[in-house]
């Protein structure tokens, strides 16, 4: 089924974009991509067979036609024609991985991270990859970041690359609550972590007044 999440990663996709869904899970962006008609030509992969095997029952349910690789990233996925990944619903660390794994042709990457966004910022620009644009998404109760990311350099600063460049004064809001919470939590002496986490809630606050 297509949430918020997946419907903010078809967004990125382009008409002359071909895609692989690595952790495509049971296939429901890659079915939704092709059924829409809404890429060049979309592919599906996942690490776990038995995803897989429910990836490809859905794809013959909605009577499509939908190559499936089983693969760890991109490591055994021998088709050439692939110049777009979307890496979504697993952490950084494996985000990293699969990056890492990919050749050197893959032109975009559509990037949605469970977890350690700013690290996952921080390193993606180590791979020479920059994100474009990024949008924060809530999908029952949970905020997502989907992340546009390329080979054309964009210059980043500590706030793009800790709070992200999304214009979404919700998603601002709750990350200021997130830091009240870490605050509530430090004890009372340890005054320089209370103090960076309060830096963290003004930059928030002159971030949401800036869009
Ligand atoms: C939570 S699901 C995400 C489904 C969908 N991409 C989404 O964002 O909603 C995570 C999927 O990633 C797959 N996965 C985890 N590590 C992987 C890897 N290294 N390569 C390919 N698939 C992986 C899991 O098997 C699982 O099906």
């Amino acid at each position: 089924m297509m949430n918020q999440k997946l419907k903010a990663i078809a967004s990125f996709v382009s008409k002359y974009d071909t895609v692989l869904d690595t952790c495509c899970d049971h296939a429901y962006l890659a079915i939704y991509l092709k059924k829409n008609k809404l890429c060049k030509e979309v592919y599906a992969s996942d690490i776990n067979p038995n995803a897989l095997a429910v990836a490809k029952k859905n794809i013959a349910g909605a009577k499509l036609e939908i190559k499936t690789y089983l693969s760890d990233g991109l490591k055994t996925v021998d088709n050439k024609d692939i110049d777009t990944v979307v890496i979504a619903g697993v952490g950084a660390d494996t985000v990293l991985d699969i990056i890492r794994s990919a050749p050197s042709s893959i032109k975009k990457y559509i990037i949605s991270s469970n977890n350690h966004l700013a690290y996952l910022r921080h390193k993606l620009r180590k791979y020479n990859l920059y994100i474009q644009e990024e949008v924060a998404v809530l999908d029952k109760h949970k905020y997502y970041v989907v992340m546009l990311v390329t080979k054309d350099y964009v210059k980043d600063n500590r706030n793009t690359i800790r709070f992200g460049k999304s214009k979404n004064v919700e998603y601002f809001r709750h990350l200021i609550k997130k830091e009240e919470k870490v605050v509530d939590r430090i004890p009372k002496n340890k005054v320089f972590r209370r103090f960076r986490h309060k830096q963290n809630i003004k930059t928030l606050q002159k971030l949401i007044k800036r869009i």
